[in-house]
């Protein structure tokens, strides 16, 4: 199969509200997650470089939708929810911009939900992620932060996981920006989805 070329990551866009968000004209792969679970940080892994996006010492930072394109595929990198010390109003823009985008007319060629891999399913997860099942969208759950766990507990963790939050174990995929692991089986995945 063809690669995508990674090294050609760049920087699109960053919209505040849907109505910003042009038309799409190629296919798409998105992240979506709990505010600081490792978006940001996944995503500059994928393209290979450190500083592309932006990665928060302050979780829910990234409050905007920011487009960025690879290659012919663009990726969204979501805002995070269930960040507890936001205003209403804050929270409110954000379910708004995130609920919304699902909701426009795009080729979604594929969801990552991310999920970090040391904690209990979370509500807010599991809510996502039925969303994401009950829309037919195509999906995997990208376990976050692998490098914190031995490869034992690791394997553990996904198994309580797909269990918890009714995902199939092979459609989630345990990772770390840290040491890379899983970096290359989702970048087949993304080309099988997207080429
Ligand atoms: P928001 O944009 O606020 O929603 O956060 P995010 O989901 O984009 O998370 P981000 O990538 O900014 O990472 C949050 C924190 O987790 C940062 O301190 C990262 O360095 C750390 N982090 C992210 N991924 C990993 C990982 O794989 N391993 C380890 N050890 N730390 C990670
Ligand atoms: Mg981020």
């Amino acid at each position: 199969m063809a690669a995508i070329n990674y090294q050609l990551a760049r920087f699109e866009a960053s919209y505040g509200t849907v109505e910003s968000i042009p038309e799409p004209t190629q296919p798409e792969v998105s992240v979506a997650g709990r505010s600081n679970v490792g978006k940001s940080s996944l995503l500059n892994k994928l393209f290979g470089r450190k500083n592309l996006v932006k990665v928060s010492s302050t979780p829910g930072k990234t409050c905007n939708v920011n487009f960025f394109d690879v290659d012919g595929i663009t990726f969204v990198d979501l805002p995070g929810y269930g960040f507890a010390r936001v205003s209403k109003a804050e929270k409110d823009r954000w379910s708004d911009l995130i609920g919304g985008y699902f909701e426009l007319e795009r080729s979604f060629n594929l969801v990552l939900s991310l999920v970090d891999i040391r904690h209990e399913a979370q509500k807010l997860d599991r809510q996502m992620i039925a969303f994401l099942q009950d829309a037919g969208l195509p999906y995997l759950v990208v376990l976050t932060k692998g490098d914190k766990l031995s490869r034992n507990k690791q394997n553990a963790q996904a198994a309580l996981l797909s269990k918890q939050l009714e995902v199939p174990r092979d459609q989630m995929i345990i990772t770390s920006s840290e040491t890379g692991q899983g970096i290359d089986e989702l970048k087949s995945r993304i080309a099988e989805a997207c080429l």
